[in-house]
């Protein structure tokens, strides 16, 4: 599409000044975040959210997170606080959690996907945070991979869907958490509903506010139709889809293990935790959640380099972190479970 030179930077205190001086013109930045990384634009700059979504070939009606360097910034990007909100961002920020709230004038139409709210993030990442700092304006950024594949984790992901999309590209290395934050929307009763989610879980929610204020929302295990009114326009759109066609095989390990040895389609292979016994080829996603969320995304662009066709991946745990694995696994699979 576009043809520009794209600087890849490092992420040191001097790269991060040239990287704020290209937002600071209108440009686009690849920047590390704790969760996976963003592509970044100027959020206040309905002309750099225009370039964002083009550089993604994202539809412009799924909005884009808007990311801020400390709290007390909040105020002029949204026009309601409910306690409830700032409660969340005191215990889990700076981290891996979205709040949507209903969005302030500073916030333009094209930022917000024309919707009257704005997701605010406070991300854990020190370079983020002083990125944002530098430009001195919160930055609007979606996950930085092209529109349908598996959200980058590392500068490698980046430079591999962004070159000539972007003007640069910092390298931070692999994300620590490595599934997009958990995304929530509070409602004027304080209730919260869970849009995505990510590695703030509910159960982490439902202790700091109680359980009957908090409830997850229908899209996160269940295939939503194209045509239907849901709360985040993101759960609409197939996500993380890699070139393989992947089913979820959800059953013990023994179950597992049997079906999956019963299998010799050509370009068959097996995603498994870690030790399973299985006789296809086998790429390992981790034994426990956490490091499951760490890798998945680069197992999924894995599977493609290595030319699988079909991929049997055992079912993540749906609780605490797991689900988060298993709602972005699920939708790598299409929403294909085969329940042994
Ligand atoms: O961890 C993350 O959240 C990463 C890093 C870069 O911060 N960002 C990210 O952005 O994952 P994105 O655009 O790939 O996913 C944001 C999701 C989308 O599904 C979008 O529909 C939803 O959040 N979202 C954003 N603003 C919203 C709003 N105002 N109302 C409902 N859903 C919203
Ligand atoms: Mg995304």
């Amino acid at each position: 599409m576009n043809d520009m030179n794209t600087l890849i930077l490092s992420d040191s205190d001097s790269d991060l000044r040239r990287a704020a001086e290209i937002l600071k013109n209108g440009g686009l930045c690849a920047m590390p975040t704790e969760t996976v990384y963003g592509l970044a634009g100027n959020a206040l700059d309905s002309g750099a959210a225009a370039k964002i979504y083009a550089a993604k070939g994202r539809p412009s009606d799924n909005p884009l997170i808007v990311h801020i360097s400390e709290l007390s910034r909040i105020h002029d990007l949204v026009t309601a606080f409910p306690d409830t909100a700032e409660k969340i961002f005191k215990a889990f920020s700076p981290g891996p959690v979205t709040v949507i709230l209903p969005r302030s004038h500073k916030i333009p139409d094209a930022t917000s996907g024309g919707l009257d709210t704005v997701g605010i993030r406070l991300p854990a990442d020190k370079r983020a945070r002083k990125l944002i700092s530098l430009c001195g304006f919160p930055l609007a950024a979606p996950s930085a991979n092209l529109s349908g594949s598996p959200s980058p984790t590392s500068a490698e992901h980046c430079i591999r869907d962004l070159m000539g999309r972007v003007d640069c590209i910092i390298d931070g290395g692999k994300c620590a958490v490595g599934v997009e934050s958990t995304v929530l929307s509070v409602d004027r009763d304080g209730d919260v509903t869970v849009l995505r989610p990510g590695f703030v879980t509910y159960n982490d929610l439902a202790s700091l506010l109680g359980e009957e204020h908090v409830r997850l929302a229908r899209g996160i295990t269940e295939r939503v139709d194209e045509g239907e009114k849901v709360l985040s326009p993101g759960m609409k759109y197939r996500h993380y889809a890699p070139d393989a066609d992947i089913a979820i095989i959800d059953g013990s390990r023994e179950q597992f293990e049997c079906f999956v040895n019963s299998r010799r389609d050509e370009g068959a292979f097996a995603l498994i935790f870690g030790d399973e016994n299985v006789q296809l080829p086998a790429v390992k996603m981790g034994l426990t959640s956490e490091e499951q969320a760490h890798l998945l995304f680069d197992v999924l662009r894995h599977l493609d380099d290595i030319g699988a066709k079909r991929v049997y991946a055992r079912c993540p745990r749906k609780t605490g972190v797991g689900l988060a694995v298993y709602n972005r696994l699920l939708r790598a699979a299409g929403f294909e479970v085969i329940k042994l």
